[in-house]
């Protein structure tokens, strides 16, 4: 095949060009596109909306926001689906499953002809995956997240998703609440889309992307629901075009040091342990060996900073007010690599300086 990205990108007649390419442009044209759209550079947008996965409910308004983007900025977007990981339902752990979605990533970004990708993903497994993903296919390729729940109300109090699911029905079975009490509580834990409202796996996996520098800067705790949820999917639609004419590749953006720095992150977080063993795989892909005695060593040198169920007793709608990931970057500066750049190949130290 004589050009490996888009739909035929510059192409002005057939002279240069091979039949694959006649075919994929006419095999295109079925999709109802104009020749002018199918002459842009390309951006996949890696979807995964699913009616197993409560976490992704509002997965069609993000692409539309991230396809909004990419038109923008004047390239052609194109969704396409891969496996979708729903936390509490599947069987018998989602954990299976996780490589499974990585390998279909990746291969889905290598085998179709893009110029870049934004990938869309939020419940545990979902993120880890794409991030595995795409390092290994090594497209430019930026990472967005559903974002967290916001909270529900009941009796003067927050609720919020696993944590407070455990504690009452703790209760309820010691036998300190009735029936109907637990009745009412389920209705009121996870009262919107999103992931979890705590420092899960899912929260904590989407402040390490935006630490790795695969994520906008400052897009890690915004609410599902929140309008600045979808400016963020709009501004990594434009930001995946720029990516095209000026690449930063996943190899460069996932270093010893980016690795590095999130765990340092992770520490402060107090976030989930499930990140050790995400992060671990994701760097494996880059190439980076992660080693325990390193990991000891930042355990003992960083201070944990935030208080989030499950080990506290914020929910992620308050670790966003109160300035989420640029924050707490603010914080361990003196302990982080300045370095490092993210996918729009600016440093940390730029950001910071912001
Ligand atoms: Fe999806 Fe908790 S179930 S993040």
């Amino acid at each position: 095949m004589s050009q490996k990205h888009g739909f035929g990108r510059g192409l002005t007649n057939y002279g240069d060009a091979d039949f694959a390419l006649y075919l994929r442009r006419s095999f295109a044209r079925s999709m109802g596109i104009s020749n002018e759209l199918l002459g842009k550079p390309v951006v996949g947008i890696a979807m995964t909306p699913s009616g197993f996965n409560n976490c992704h409910r509002t997965m069609p308004e993000l692409v539309e926001a991230v396809s909004r983007g990419i038109l923008a900025a004047g390239a052609l977007p194109r969704p396409f689906p891969t496996i979708s990981l729903g936390e509490v339902f599947l069987n018998p752990t989602s954990m299976m499953f996780r490589n499974l979605m990585a390998m279909d990533t990746e291969e889905m970004v290598r085998a179709q002809p893009m110029d870049a990708v934004v990938l869309i993903g939020g419940c545990d497994k979902t993120v880890p995956a794409q991030l595995m993903g795409a390092v290994s296919a090594n497209l430019p390729a930026i990472q967005v997240v559903t974002g967290p729940m916001t909270t529900g109300r009941h009796r003067g109090e927050r609720l919020g998703a696993c944590t407070d699911c455990r504690r009452f029905w703790g209760k309820f079975r010691g036998g300190e609440i009735d029936v109907d009490e637990i009745d009412l509580v389920e209705g009121r834990l996870s009262v919107t889309a999103g992931t979890c409202a705590v420092m899960g796996t899912a929260s904590t996996m989407a402040c390490i992307s935006e630490v790795l520098g695969m994520s906008l800067p400052g897009t890690a705790a915004i609410p599902a629901v929140h309008a600045a949820r979808l400016v963020a999917a709009e501004e990594a639609g434009k930001a995946a075009v720029a990516l095209i004419s000026r690449p930063v590749l996943p190899s460069q953006v996932v270093t010893e040091k980016s690795v590095e720095n999130s765990f340092r992150v992770l520490m402060a977080l107090g976030g989930s342990t499930n990140a050790i063993i995400h992060l671990t795989a994701v760097a494996g892909r880059a190439g980076v060996r992660v080693s325990m005695d390193r990991l000891n060593e930042i355990s003992d040198e960083t201070p944990v900073l935030v208080d989030l169920k499950p080990v506290g007793e914020g929910y992620m709608e308050d670790f966003y007010a109160a300035g989420g990931v640029g924050a707490v970057l603010r914080e361990l500066r003196h302990l982080l690599h300045l370095d490092t750049i993210n996918v729009e190949g600016r440093t940390l130290e730029e950001r910071l300086a912001e």
